[in-house]
């Protein structure tokens, strides 16, 4: 745990022209292997509820499921800056309940890190939560826990201001980098320039400071939703019924276990019992 990146190395990259990368996990082994791989951010995203957990929306997860998965990640996770995604409704509430939501994520669960989604309130809350020393990661665009339409966000100049003002304005509370989901590429360009922070890039072109997928789609293991911006790089999960489909065979037709799989007792040892 403790060789893990800080948030401060994370700002750095920025600063040095280096790009940063982000996926997401959800469990253990997944963790694993991702972060063995050098990836700088692993975000416990609240994207489990749609791939893992076959439910329709990310506001359909809450912080009982959340805690379960970021305790896994971070079980395995000695590189990477681990991210707790907040879910719907841990921080869109008032009084101190944010922070101490934010604050379970770090102490019972070992993220690094919280993110919040972009919504009315979301200056307020991200100061209460930096300022009780919790590193935050903003979230502008596409905000899917509050979204009316799952669309490309500020194409128009209206929208287009409104959200370089919410990224200037979540740097101005201390945030250490903002996510920018499905905004137009010049647009992300445009903030990525005007931000001292890195902008972290998901459907927002190739000029923002850093790049994040969700680790399913990159992988093929998810199909019910494929986003235009989620690049394939395999079809694990085609890989996964190829191996299952001839486990079924090989044990249907006896060829699975096998004398190599199985275990022997001595002929001494077999003759002495009494069937
Ligand atoms: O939950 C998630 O996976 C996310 C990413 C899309 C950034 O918030």
């Amino acid at each position: 745990m403790s060789n893990r990146l800080t948030v401060q190395q994370i700002g750095d990259k920025k600063k040095e022209g280096q790009k940063i990368t982000m996926l997401t996990a959800y469990d253990y082994p997944m963790a694993a292997v991702i972060d063995k791989t050098g990836i700088d951010i692993i975000l416990v995203g609240d994207s489990v509820a749609n791939v893992v957990l076959g439910l329709e929306s990310t506001r359909d997860v809450g912080m009982m499921e959340m805690l379960h998965h970021a305790k896994a990640v971070s079980r395995a996770v000695s590189h990477a800056v681990v991210v707790g995604d907040m879910p719907y409704e841990s921080y869109q509430i008032g009084g101190d309940a944010p922070v101490d939501n934010a604050k379970r994520f770090i102490d019972e669960a070992g993220c690094d890190a919280v993110k919040l989604e972009w919504f009315e309130d979301c200056l307020a809350v991200t100061e209460k939560i930096v300022a009780a020393g919790i590193p935050v990661m903003g979230h502008v665009g596409l905000t899917p826990q509050t979204a009316e339409e799952f669309k490309v966000q500020g194409k128009n100049s209206v929208s287009a201001q409104a959200i370089v003002d919410q990224a200037k304005a979540l740097e101005a509370k201390g945030c250490f980098s903002v996510v920018m989901e499905c905004i137009p590429d010049r647009l992300a360009e445009m903030i990525t320039k005007k931000l001292s922070i890195p902008t972290i890039g998901i459907g927002a072109g190739p000029y923002c400071d850093g790049q994040v997928l969700v680790t399913h789609d990159l992988v093929g293991l998810y199909d019910a939703f494929r986003p235009k911006f989620a690049k394939r790089y395999l079809e694990v999960g085609t890989m996964m019924a190829q191996g299952i489909e001839q486990f079924h065979q090989d044990v249907i037709n006896g060829k699975f276990p096998s004398k190599e799989h199985s275990f022997s007792i001595n002929d001494e040892e077999l003759n002495k019992l009494n069937p």
